[in-house]
């Protein structure tokens, strides 16, 4: 677009830098006005809030949001009437009951007047030098007045190894839910099913309100590109947004990762509109930059002896285009067809790929994929979400597959979009 005024190389120079801030490949959403979708879940976390006895659980996959979900939560929050007094801590894997709660009150504290002194600050952990058991916790948060409201948010719960945490964390919020306390505990962790995160203590599912962070829609991820750019002053081609939101295949991450650096590339060519060539560019320069586990993940699962040619690049590649059910499972048959197109006129037989999408599931080629269900129905999925955008990037920035090949498995529609610049 020529339309632009002109502008020096120190005003692109300080585009590119607003871009690059705001976007957040690395990090979790902190502002209200870039946290795209998610309202459903939000106003189910907001409503267990704001009722007595009530406390939830948020899991999902790596990396769609959830993290996200709960920071924007805190904001959503804030009213004068009632302070809610949020405290998150991430758990360790080393972590017991008492290490976790520890890191909960030591971030609560409260003033002692002293006679004629000044106030002193004390935290909650300077009062429970020994361990802290759920009653500890259970009388510690009905101490506060009805104009404070706790909000203790538990992420990364899933790490921790000790499965009597999980246990004696299950009967804390059992008490507070039994005894009406006015606190929220929200548990956060990576997991498909949310009896993996609670492990055997399903009794504590029927005081917990279960959020389920699904991936986003392709829509949700526009929205992350599009409210960025807006911010920036930069605009798009319905194209150029439709080929990076199907490429990140609901995974946020990728949304911002290609969304950066399809901008960035139209800056580089003093251009305030993201075309197709900018997402071409982004391929490459994602592919590069990306995590470096996911990288080191795929080239152990794809390589092969002494430099022989083999098929497990290309079949792991028509896995990732495979058409899959809605939690990412396919079936081998599925693998067929994409991998025609990724090897034209070779034909491959299913028994021929069987053997290579079976080597996946080793740990010595990392256990990329997973292989479940009954012997004669068997799927197979990636065990991490992360992996198959990587894949047909890659395959796209290498020239291993063409756009075409991409997307012929996906049917194309327009993107809804709420405030489309
Ligand atoms: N609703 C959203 N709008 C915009 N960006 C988002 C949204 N949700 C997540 N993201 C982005 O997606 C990426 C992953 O988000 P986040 O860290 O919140 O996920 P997570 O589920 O907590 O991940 P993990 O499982 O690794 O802890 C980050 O780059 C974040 O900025
Ligand atoms: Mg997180």
């Amino acid at each position: 677009m020529g339309t632009e005024t002109r502008r020096s190389r120190e005003d692109w120079d300080a585009l590119w830098h607003e871009v690059t801030e705001s976007f957040s490949p690395g990090a979790p959403v902190q502002e209200r006005d870039l946290f795209a979708g998610r309202q459903d879940q939000l106003r189910t976390l907001v409503d267990t809030v704001h009722q007595r006895g009530r406390h939830a659980i948020v899991f999902g996959e790596r990396g769609v949001g959830k993290t996200s979900l709960t920071n924007i939560l805190g904001l959503m929050l804030r009213s004068p009437r009632r302070e809610v007094v949020a405290v998150k801590v991430n758990a360790d894997p080393g972590d017991s009951f008492h290490s976790l709660w520890r890191k909960v009150f030591k971030r609560m504290n409260y003033e002692v007047q002293r006679d004629g002194g000044p106030p002193v600050v004390r935290t909650f952990a300077d009062d429970h030098p020994v361990e802290l058991t759920p009653d500890d916790v259970q009388l510690e948060l009905s101490n506060f007045g009805p104009g404070q409201v706790p909000l203790i948010v538990l992420d990364e719960f899933d790490r921790i190894e000790d499965e009597r945490v999980t246990r004696l964390t299950a009967d804390t919020i059992k008490a507070l839910s039994d005894y009406s306390v006015n606190a929220t505990v929200i548990v956060v962790g990576v997991a498909r099913d949310v009896t993996d995160l609670i492990k055997g203590h399903e009794s504590i599912a029927r005081s917990l309100v279960q959020v389920r962070m699904p991936r986003m829609s392709q829509d949700e991820l526009g929205q992350i590109i599009v409210s960025r750019y807006g911010k920036c002053g930069l605009t798009t081609t319905d194209e150029a947004l439709w080929k990076m939101t199907f490429l990140a295949r609901g995974i946020p991450y990728y949304a911002h990762l290609l969304g950066m650096h399809a901008a960035r590339a139209a800056i580089g060519r003093e251009s305030l509109h993201v075309a197709r060539d900018d997402v071409r560019a982004a391929e490459t320069a994602a592919v590069a930059e990306l995590d470096a586990s996911i990288k080191d993940a795929y080239f152990t699962a794809v390589r092969s002896q002494r430099g022989e040619e083999t098929l497990f690049a290309p079949v792991l590649l028509a896995c990732a285009l495979a058409r899959t059910d809605e939690l990412g499972a396919f079936q081998q048959a599925a693998v067929t067809a994409p991998l025609a197109r990724v090897l034209p006129g070779k034909n491959y037989a299913p028994t021929t790929f069987a053997f290579h999408m079976n080597a996946f599931c080793d740990a010595q080629r990392r256990r990329v994929l997973e292989r479940f269900g009954e012997p004669r129905n068997q799927r197979y999925r990636f065990s991490d979400p992360l992996m198959p955008p990587f894949v047909v990037v890659k395959g796209l920035a290498d020239g291993l597959i063409s756009d075409d090949i991409a997307e012929v498995f996906e049917n194309r529609r327009p993107l809804r979009l709420a405030d489309r610049e």
